[in-house]
């Protein structure tokens, strides 16, 4: 039987615990859930009846629910991300480098402004910094890094494009790199996930630091398909201030726990924005990104401001990272707490139903009964 969230043989996962059959086929059996209120509770219940029921001399099945403590619930974790290792086919990525995807619930939020501007960081850090555009539909990191060309192949693998940066380097790869046809070859009867695993697979990314990975918005089969090849990845997730962010970016969240990632940490964007008489605003709400951290239990690793010069930079395709004033700083303020401060990373546990309703308690309390919170529509809207 397999549990419908963990999608895991529930025995696998140790959620079983005593069995007691009577001779007279009288079944008893404890069931232990990871966390009790459990909106799934009464799908697992049903299914461990039906199953046990549809056994040959089974008369009656008697099922006592648990809840894990906190210990087990770690371990059936880990368990269960073991399993997931054990199941990852091999890639080009080297195991040493420490895999970072960054994705939110929706699109728009600065996933990708993240993304090249944290790679940058880090490259400036000296580190050797793979850029995996993994939004093969909507790629931006070429435009962003301002880098274009078309991939070589090399004994039958793509060579990443290269930026040097300070005493570090950033690899680059993305369907941007592609010729058109090319594309359409890698579209046709392909499904989206299978370009990024060639891009996990049959790549030379070689000796890397860390491989950071722009994800579409979402919760799709890209996500999914990276958490089975690279179940180490670790996913930071990005939101923007107001409560409805925090929502999907919740799923997000949720959707890490399916596949057994970590989230290593939130990343507020589009926080305060100060103008140039040195007033700040919090144009979008505040507190959002720390919000939803606590939820999560994970690490707020930064807020980056509002800030005209982000838009401008990414058309430009210079990161904004590279340069030397305050924006940089926060970048570089970044890429030392990812570096240092959120390693080793934080267990999420729990499911989403009882974050939102967290959330959705926190949002009553803080706009009022009947009362939406100021979300720009465009923003709010899932795309
Ligand atoms: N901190 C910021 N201040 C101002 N503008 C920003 C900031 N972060 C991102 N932007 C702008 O917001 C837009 C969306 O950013 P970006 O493309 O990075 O988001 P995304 O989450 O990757 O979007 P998508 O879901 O479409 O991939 C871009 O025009 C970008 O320049
Ligand atoms: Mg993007």
């Amino acid at each position: 039987m397999v549990d419908p969230e963990l999608g895991d043989d529930i025995v696998d996962l140790g959620m079983v615990g005593a069995v007691e059959v009577s001779d007279d086929g009288d079944v008893h059996v404890e069931v232990a859930l990871t966390i009790a209120g459990c909106p799934l509770r009464s799908q697992i219940e049903r299914d461990v009846r039906g199953s046990l029921g549809a056994i040959p001399g089974v008369r009656s099945v008697d099922l006592s629910m648990a809840q894990m403590g906190a210990e087990q619930r770690a371990a059936v974790m880990d368990r269960a991300r073991r399993k997931a290792r054990e199941r990852a086919p091999a890639t080009a990525v080297p195991p040493r480098a420490r895999v970072l995807a960054v994705a939110s619930g929706k699109g728009g939020v600065g996933k990708s402004s993240v993304t090249v501007n944290l790679a940058a960081a880090l490259a400036r850090r000296g580190l050797t910094v793979g850029v995996l555009d993994a939004d093969i539909g909507g790629f931006s990191v070429p435009r962003l890094l301002g880098m274009e060309g078309r991939l070589e192949a090399r004994d039958g693998k793509m060579v990443p494009l290269e930026r040097p940066v300070a005493r570090g380097v950033l690899r680059v790869l993305s369907m941007g790199f592609l010729a058109e046809e090319d594309r359409a070859v890698m579209w046709r009867g392909l499904l989206l996930n299978r370009a990024v695993q060639q891009f996990l697979q049959d790549a030379h990314w070689g000796d890397l630091d860390y491989l950071l990975v722009d994800l579409p918005p979402g919760t799709g089969d890209i996500q999914m398909g990276l958490a089975r090849m690279l179940p180490r990845t670790e996913m930071l997730l990005v939101t923007t201030p107001p409560l409805a962010a925090q929502r999907v970016a919740a799923r997000a969240a949720d959707m890490a726990r399916r596949g057994y990632l970590r989230v290593a940490g939130v990343v507020e964007n589009m926080s305060d924005f100060t103008c140039e008489h040195g007033t700040t605003y919090a144009l979008f709400g505040s507190g959002g990104g720390q919000r939803l951290a606590a939820e999560l239990g994970v690490p707020l690793v930064g807020r980056i401001p509002l800030h005209p010069r982000m838009a401008a930079a990414g058309d430009a395709g210079q990161p904004v990272a590279l340069g030397g004033d305050e924006l940089a700083a926060v970048f570089a303020e970044l890429a030392r707490a990812v570096a240092d401060d959120v390693a080793p990373v934080v267990e999420t546990s729990g499911c989403t139903a009882r974050l939102l309703d967290a959330l959705d308690a926190a949002g009553a309390a803080r706009v009022g009964p009947g009362q939406e919170p100021a979300v720009p529509a465009e923003a709010a809207a899932d795309r």
